[in-house]
């Protein structure tokens, strides 16, 4: 049985600042919104993927600031590298959010980022390999796909365990 991590809820400040982050930035669709318990508290569910009613909720309920304690950040998977440069460029470009760094764990190439309430955030799309964990390297996001699949070969390829991508979610399932 697998699980499939689905949605992630969120307490937020500002709750509009929040929703035109990843609405306009990120290209979020908000899903549903209302009252929740006794009002004034908000719920705002947002998503990216037309199979999934919400993967993101906030409620308007956080009184502290800063980073959250205890997650470090949420992650999401697209189709492509240039999705993930696409990402890369909208969250450069705007202000509201913090501390933009592509980063590569081999098995993926990711960029990691604060949105506007400190939360970690990281958009990665799947590299053609595989890596035993943990791995982070910075990333050259001008690079097309051809020399960074080459150059992520030639940096990783004397790592534990690397193979192809395939191999190893074929063996994932067989272990199932
Ligand atoms: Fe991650």
């Amino acid at each position: 049985m697998a699980f499939e991590l689905a949605h992630a809820v969120v307490y937020v400040t500002d709750m509009s600042q929040m929703v035109d982050f990843y609405t306009q930035t990120l290209g979020f669709k908000v899903a549903d919104r209302g009252p929740l318990g006794q009002e004034p508290t908000e719920i705002v569910f947002l998503t990216k993927n037309p199979l999934h009613h919400h993967q993101l909720a906030f409620m308007n309920t956080r009184k502290d600031a800063g980073p959250s304690n205890s997650l470090n950040h949420l992650a999401f998977r697209v189709d492509s590298l240039d999705d993930v440069k696409t990402a890369l460029r909208a969250v450069t470009e705007d202000p509201s959010a913090s501390g933009v760094k592509p980063v590569t764990h081999g098995n993926a190439w990711s960029v990691y980022f604060k949105d506007p309430e400190g939360n970690g955030v990281e958009i990665f799309c799947d590299s053609p390999f595989h890596v035993q964990q943990p791995q982070a390297k910075g990333w050259d996001p001008q690079m097309d796909i051809q020399p960074l699949t080459s150059w992520t070969k030639e940096t990783f390829e004397s790592e534990n365990e690397f193979g192809p991508i395939e191999k190893f979610y074929e063996q994932q399932t067989q272990n199932e």
